[in-house]
């Protein structure tokens, strides 16, 4: 498979991510997901288990579909959590034009074999470097955490031929952002103690 040439460095790409919300109607090519697939399953993986498996959407009135199903779903649960929850705004999640996808074009779900003993932080560590390949090739992504309700059903399981021993662990959109990104804002990092022998 021919490979990407990147101009950032890895370091730079990790503070270039950002997650985007707004995208150009531009499709993303298969070999563009060929090569974000790549990356994802170099990531480190427990017992070098694998555990990941992907599905790829690139239907946008398939994507509005799984939106409208996913966001009532999502509220309940969230109404379920308020008092943990008290400060995030649901509000637009009742709102009929609003897609939990952000009108992206592609969708790429990332599952893990719950028999793995660490699918999920395999399947995160896949996520990001996903996310990050996305990145150094100029593309825009975002988790979309408000998505996973929605892959329990039994129908869109079925739709999307999900095997009933995977779960969804990250659904992430990609997309040629429309948006100026701007480096991350982050809180210094909490160093409870950084122990050096004499
Ligand atoms: C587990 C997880 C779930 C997320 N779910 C959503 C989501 O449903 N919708 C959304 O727009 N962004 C979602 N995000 C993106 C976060 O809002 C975003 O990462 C955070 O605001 C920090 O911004 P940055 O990614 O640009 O640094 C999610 C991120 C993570 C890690």
């Amino acid at each position: 498979m021919p490979l990407p040439i990147f101009e950032k460095s890895v370091f730079e790409t990790i503070l270039a991510r950002r997650s985007v919300r707004k995208f150009k109607a531009k499709k993303v090519e298969h070999s563009t997901i060929r090569n974000l697939l790549e990356a994802a399953v170099r990531a480190p993986t427990a017992i070098h288990q694998e555990p990941w498996a992907f599905v790829i959407i690139q239907d946008k009135p398939l994507l509005k579909s799984l939106s409208d199903q996913a966001k009532p779903i999502f509220l309940a649960e969230m109404h379920q959590h308020r008092a943990e929850h008290a400060d995030y705004k649901l509000d637009i999640f009742d709102t009929p034009d609003f897609n939990i996808f952000h009108n992206a074009n592609t969708l790429i779900v990332i599952c893990g074999k719950t028999a793995s003993p660490f699918f999920a932080a395999d399947c995160w560590l896949a996520a990001e470097n996903l996310m990050l390949a996305a990145c150094a090739m100029e593309l825009g992504s975002c988790v979309i955490g408000s998505a996973l309700p929605a892959f329990n059903v039994p129908s869109v399981r079925a739709k999307l031929r999900i095997p009933d021993n995977f779960s969804v662990v990250a659904p992430i959109i990609i997309g040629y952002p429309d948006e100026e990104i701007t480096p991350a804002l982050r809180k210094n990092p909490v160093v409870f103690s950084s122990i050096t022998a004499h």
